[in-house]
């Protein structure tokens, strides 16, 4: 194609020099030099895209002027009215509990829990235990409730070799109004009503209670050692029974605590037997 135009403009200009009559002219691309007679065109009859090609554009000297662009106005912001909340309610906020007062504080089968409290300030009689029975010489428990426990882990001892001892006893309200307050801090309300009790509604204040560990572990791992596994099994020979167990938590308001043990004297073996928490032998013999 261009090789087509060359040969035009070649012409278009022999044209012109041909005016005074037909010429000849040499097409310097052929390989072999030829002679070929190039028809006579006048400029009119030169192709228009020909005619143009060349033109140079030159710049226009009075640009079509732009229209000058105006900065859009940003409307003006109205503070948005936020509408007034209701108070957000805080998860670690005390609901409301339905407190009642137990009528028989002092019975060894006195029913505390999440909705049965003891009354603030009732203590009961205490004693002190022996020396490598407790985890120092603070700890307390009713005097028929530290000797059963003192026969219970010499039992231990004598069928499995193994020893634990006493690590929280008695507690009065305002211990464990701290204590409460402390896992609510550390885990906030709903975490720590599972674990910890209301101040007036732990069984420690009943003095029947008392939590247990081993030399070699600590109150929370000791549900994995063997000391555990025989305390699950022959507690109830000594009166006691292992207050809150996993499947229960829906009735007696608390994550599993292998380590809480709780005295309750002759009726132990019978809860022992029913594998059922103790709220439900408690009403099953007619207690309110
Ligand atoms: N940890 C038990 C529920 C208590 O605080 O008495
Ligand atoms: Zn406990």
């Amino acid at each position: 194609m261009l090789k087509n135009r060359r040969i035009m403009y070649f012409c278009q200009i022999s044209v012109l020099i041909s005016l005074l009559g037909g010429c000849s002219v040499k097409t310097p691309h052929l390989e072999h030099e030829q002679i070929v007679t190039v028809p006579d065109l006048t400029p009119e009859e030169i192709p228009v895209e020909e005619q143009t090609q060349d033109i140079i554009e030159e710049p226009i000297d009075n640009p079509i002027e732009k229209p000058i662009e105006k900065p859009i106005e940003k409307p003006i912001e109205k503070p948005v009215e936020i509408p007034l909340e209701k108070p957000i309610e805080k998860k670690d906020e005390k609901p409301e509990v339905n407190r009642f007062i137990v009528g028989n504080p002092n019975d060894v089968l006195v029913l505390v829990n999440r909705e049965r409290f003891l009354p603030r300030d009732y203590k009961p009689d205490l004693a002190s235990f022996p020396s490598g029975y407790a985890i120092n010489d603070k700890q307390k428990l009713k005097p028929e409730v530290v000797e059963a426990f003192v026969s219970m882990v010499d039992a231990l001892k004598e069928e499995t070799g193994l020893g634990m001892f006493a690590t929280s006893t008695y507690r009065t309200y305002e211990y464990q109004e701290n204590l409460f307050n402390r896992y609510v801090s550390n885990r906030g309300y709903d975490e720590a009503v599972r674990i910890s009790a209301l101040p007036g509604s732990s069984e420690h204040q009943t003095g029947l209670t008392l939590d247990v560990e081993t030399i070699a572990g600590n109150m929370f791992n000791f549900g994995l050692t063997e000391q555990s596994k025989w305390v699950d099994h022959n507690a109830h020979r000594f009166g006691f029974i292992v207050r809150y167990e996993a499947q229960f938590e829906s009735i007696t308001g608390y994550k599993a605590e292998p380590w809480h043990l709780r005295f309750i004297g002759d009726h132990s073996s019978a809860v022992y037997e029913s594998k059922r928490p103790f709220e439900e032998y408690y009403f099953s013999i007619g207690l309110k």
